[in-house]
């Protein structure tokens, strides 16, 4: 099940990504840290290119769809999750509108763009709990091996740069996170990393 593995990995990933986003965001409120507004459009825009874009497509196709068609068990969880994923774009549009306005330095737009991401990373949580413990023991008891087979292939063929991000929780470990960063989020802002840059 290679990509139950992927999938966990992403979620582990973004999780970890999320905490540092706060982190850093924190000390940016506390004036221990100076913006980096390049760091910050790269970090919307990874999330718009990968978890949004690449890792929710990927659910649908290769595990939501199959499991529908083999059991109507889960059917509300699963209505839930996709409705959820389809609304991505509005998710990341808010976020980028609240990070526009603290860029263009309106008043609160620090306090506002903070709460924007307190929302994303609290609607992270939940989705990615939801998906692990409602859905995936459903998978595992329905999904046939010819499932899991195209499973596998889907999810290996489309990864997340940032995947294997782990917070071993010391400020060098953000950095580095950060770095990553800035290195997978799409062309101009990054490099567009790896062989995934082909849309
Ligand atoms: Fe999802
Ligand atoms: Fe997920």
């Amino acid at each position: 099940m290679e990509a139950m593995r992927i999938l966990m990995d992403e979620h582990q990933s973004l999780a970890a990504i999320i905490h540092a986003i706060r982190y850093m965001i924190k000390e940016i409120g506390e004036g221990r840290l100076e913006p980096d507004h390049k760091l910050l459009k790269a970090m919307v825009e990874y999330l718009d290119a990968y978890p949004e874009k690449r890792h929710h497509p990927k659910e649908d196709e290769f595990l939501f769809g199959p499991l529908r068609a083999r059991t109507e068990e889960g059917a509300e969880v699963l209505a839930h999750l996709e409705r959820e994923h389809a609304e991505a774009d509005a998710r990341i549009k808010t976020l980028e509108a609240a990070l526009a306005r603290y860029q263009a330095g309106e008043p609160c737009g620090f306090e506002a763009f903070s709460e924007a991401f307190d929302a994303y990373a609290e609607f992270y949580r939940l989705h990615m709990m939801t998906e692990e413990r409602e859905v995936i023991p459903l998978l595992i008891k329905y999904l046939t091996p010819e499932d899991w087979a195209r499973a596998d292939a889907g999810f290996a063929a489309n990864r997340d740069p940032m995947g294997g991000t782990r917070n071993a929780g010391g400020q060098e470990d953000f950095g580095r996170i950060f770095s990553k960063l800035v290195a997978a989020a799409p062309a101009p802002i990054g490099l567009g990393a790896g062989p995934y840059k082909d849309d």
